[in-house]
């Protein structure tokens, strides 16, 4: 494969939206999620998210072992004050995808598509990328039927609520040329908490 293997994570409500105005802080549906928020972290040569989670959830990507920290965006306009270039952790890469972004001191520049992306953090020996959103992000994904594993963890005691509100896949719109199927590889509802923590693997025949 010429780009890295990729999973995502997102805490989804009973309706299944991610947030119910994009924008907003989302935040970890209960101490176990955010456990596994980490622990899904550790096996990462690369984390990447879209500019909006980037800013809404102030993410600063950080993980024991220093993987790569990836902001995709199409501007390539960041804020150099928020916190990601002012924290410690692995090298950060960010991606313009119709400008090149913008020159921010201890980061790397990259202008081009999310594909040539991929395949430039593979060449730098990505091997597991790890995307935690948004939907617009995990969208351009799956269109480009690039999404391995889907880490969910399913929090039935709230609704998010919204005609517009997005869930993984972005906000509702045009619907997909086919349906992709993935296998369910983890199955562990946590009764305390009444959320449900589930892993599918992509099928590809
Ligand atoms: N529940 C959860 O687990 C979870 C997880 C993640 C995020 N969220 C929530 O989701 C909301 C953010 O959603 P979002 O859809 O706005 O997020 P997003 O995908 O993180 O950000 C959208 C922005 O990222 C850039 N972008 C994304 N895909 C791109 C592509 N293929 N090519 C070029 N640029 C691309 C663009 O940036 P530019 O505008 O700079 O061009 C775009 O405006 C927040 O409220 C956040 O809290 C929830």
């Amino acid at each position: 494969m010429d780009r890295p293997h990729i999973s995502l994570n997102f805490a989804i409500s009973a309706d299944g939206r991610i947030t119910s105005i994009a924008g907003i802080r989302s935040g970890w549906t209960s101490p176990a999620d955010q456990a596994r928020f980490a622990r899904l972290r550790e096996n990462a040569d690369a984390l990447m998210v879209g500019r909006g989670t980037l800013e809404a959830d102030r993410m600063t990507l950080r993980a024991p072992a220093n993987p790569l920290r990836c902001v995709v965006s199409s501007a390539g306009r960041f804020d150099p004050a928020h916190p990601l270039f002012h924290t410690e952790g692995g090298p950060i890469h960010l991606l313009g995808t119709t400008a090149a972004p913008m020159e921010i001191p201890g980061t790397t520049g990259h202008h081009g598509s999310l594909a040539d992306f991929l395949r430039t953090l593979r060449k730098m020996g990505a091997r597991y990328l790890h995307c935690e959103g948004g939907g617009t992000l995990v969208r351009a994904l799956a269109e480009m039927d690039a999404i391995d594993e889907i880490h969910l963890t399913w929090a039935g005691h709230r609704l998010f609520g919204g005609a517009t509100a997005p869930g993984i896949t972005g906000a509702p719109g045009g619907f997909f040329p086919a349906s992709q199927a993935y296998e369910l590889t983890c199955f562990e509802p946590l009764e305390k908490e009444g959320e449900c923590f589930l892993s599918y693997r992509r099928q590809r025949t």
